[in-house]
């Protein structure tokens, strides 16, 4: 969402919500106030759609828009944002756990027009505020009844010169300039506008209006809130002269890499970052990309501070059965900071008293301000939903916190030249074996151990901005069911760097090649193993960076002859803030 009180409120909102297209949606909205009434505008489709729409008008200073991406209820105009009923027009980002008994508690008196949980709590605020004539009152009483997570910018037809927002577990970020004040679900929305923003936390109440912003508790009791400055490079939201801000992101990986290092590395010793080795056994909690750095965090982990680590999805987590420990940690990844499952099975963790350490992207997001302790990953801003360098980035500050544990002085020097040989990756030439793979409808990535958990990454990154069907199976599972899927219309990619297990998975590839599949390998292996072979040089505990590196442009060159919309891929959200 992207919301604006202030000079040219139309203007800014809008480039505000185009700054946020990134993260994902199907439809979008806007409610502006002309000539003293509100007006609606939702269009399905990209943005563009509803923009062409628009009546442009410099002197409207109110306005809020949205982009939605479906939950409750199909892509269409109706269930598009904003949503208004009675006197309350709003936008929301979340899900109200709760909606369908309040709807049915409001049915009485309300007329619904959409099927979402949004416009419910549009109706619960109306009435509230025909009860109680005070809306912040009113969204007081409001947040005792909603279940689930929200994040609420509102209009109230009564009080056309201010807007009120709240949120719970679900990102929603002010921002402010010369008594001109934005809300946004996300900081590149803002950075046209204010580098000044405040954070809010859950059930914090702002009112704001050309000549005040105020920030209350859930009791209405005033806050005085801090003021931060978001000091990092406005051009990132720019494609810097690459096709697309994936590509322009894998090119950004060598100095991401350098970057981190000149955080937590100073003359040949990892510094004191954070401390794992006083923990018995380490849980990392993520999803998609970021658990997949978990697995990679478990490889460097175990390997190298010898503590045993356990890789979970958290939306499994916050379901099983726990034998919580307080001699654990609990080890959160998220790049955006915002992912419902990842931010539920923290608190799950928190409240069964396990220290939580939260590795992410987004500074200050809800996740890092929900852990015990928080490591940033310093990617910047990462605007292609599907993630590269903020997946880099968690793997390497993993691998830093095992060698925090293990100073292998060996390891740490090779470190520094990382950089340097991620541009030799970089710039090989991917093309020829998309060509090969382009032409397949299913594609299995196989390997073993850290070979598996890169063929993990290397799976998702194909299908999310390609969409052909792929999944990674360990090289030895193969045999135990799926291999009798192998014929000539299938091609695997195998990952074979890990010596302990590259002749075992070469038997494998063997297995497969007998039953007419074609095989691509990426290997550092030098005989030939394969139909095709992307040649990875180094043969150390760092290769795996290489290997991420590659399949990451491999994905991005099959969507390019694909001709998918690689940033912005179908279905998918950068931030996923629902369950
Ligand atoms: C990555 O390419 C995907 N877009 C997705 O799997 C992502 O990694 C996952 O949703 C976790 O997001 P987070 O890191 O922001 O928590």
């Amino acid at each position: 969402m992207s919301c604006f009180i202030g000079k040219k409120a139309i203007n800014n909102t809008m480039i505000g919500l185009k700054n946020l297209e990134y993260r994902g949606y199907d439809s979008s909205g806007i409610a502006y106030i002309k000539n003293n009434k509100i007006n609606i505008q939702k269009e399905i489709g990209k943005i563009e759609n509803l923009d062409k729409k628009i009546e442009y008008d410099e002197n409207v200073n109110i306005a809020i828009a949205h982009t939605r991406w479906a939950t409750h209820g199909k892509a269409n105009k109706s269930n598009a944002h904003p949503h208004k009923i009675g006197k309350i027009t709003l936008v929301h980002n979340g899900i109200i756990e709760n909606y369908e008994k309040l709807k049915k508690d409001l049915a009485s008196s309300y007329e619904f027009k959409s099927d979402t949980d949004s416009e419910v709590v549009a109706a619960l605020i109306d009435s509230l505020y025909n009860k109680y004539k005070d809306m912040k009152k009113s969204l007081s009483k409001a947040l005792k009844l909603l279940k689930g997570s929200y994040a609420l910018v509102i209009i109230n037809d009564d009080l056309k010169d201010s807007l009120f927002a709240v949120r719970k577990d679900s990102p929603l970020i002010v921002g402010e300039q010369n008594n001109e004040v934005m809300f946004a679900s996300d900081i590149p929305a803002l950075l046209h506008f204010t580098k000044n923003y405040y954070l809010l936390n859950n059930n914090e109440i702002v009112e704001a209006n050309t000549q005040q912003l105020k920030f209350y508790d859930s009791n209405l009791k005033l806050l005085n809130k801090e003021k931060f400055f978001y000091d990092d490079d406005c051009e990132v939201i720019s494609k810097q002269g690459y096709e697309h801000f994936m590509l322009k992101e894998i090119n950004e990986q060598p100095y991401i890499f350098k970057k981190i290092l000149d955080t937590y590395v100073k003359d040949g010793k990892v510094l004191d970052m954070f401390d794992i080795s006083k923990y018995d056994e380490i849980e990392i909690v993520a999803c998609g990309s970021a658990m997949h750095a978990g697995y990679i965090g478990k490889y460097y982990i175990e390997s190298l501070a010898g503590i045993k680590t356990t890789v979970y999805y958290a939306s499994e987590y916050r379901y099983q059965h726990h034998f919580f420990n307080s001699k654990n940690l609990v080890i959160v990844i998220s790049q955006s900071g915002e992912t419902a499952d990842t931010l539920a099975a923290l608190k799950l963790a928190k409240e069964n008293n396990v220290d939580t350490l939260a590795i992410v992207n987004v500074y200050k997001s809800s996740i890092a301000r929900e852990a015990k302790y928080v490591l940033y990953t310093y990617a910047g801003i990462e605007i292609a939903v599907a993630t590269t360098k903020a997946y880099m980035a968690q793997s390497l500050v993993l691998l830093l916190l095992a060698l925090r544990v293990h100073q292998d002085s060996n390891i740490i020097k090779y470190l520094c030249k990382i950089p340097n040989l991620l541009l030799k990756y970089i710039n090989k030439n991917y093309r020829k074996y998309a060509l090969t793979i382009s032409k397949y409808n299913h594609i299995f990535y196989i390997g073993r151990e850290v070979d598996y958990y890169l063929a993990l990454e290397g799976s998702l990154k194909l299908k999310e901005i390609s969409y052909i069907h792929s999944e990674a199976y360990p090289a030895g599972e193969l045999k135990h069911g799926t291999i009798s899927l192998m014929d000539k219309d299938k091609l695997v990619i195998a990952v074979v760097t890990d010596d302990d297990v590259k002749d075992k998975t070469i038997s494998n590839l063997k297995e497969i090649m007998a039953r007419g599949a074609k095989v691509l390998s990426i290997t550092n292996n030098l005989e030939n193993l394969s139909d095709y072979q992307i040649e990875i040089e180094e043969n150390n505990l760092l290769t795996p960076f290489f290997v991420m590196v590659s399949m990451q442009l491999l994905a991005y060159e099959v969507a390019k002859i694909k001709k998918c919309d690689i940033d912005k891929p179908r279905n998918l959200a950068k931030s996923v803030t629902v369950e």
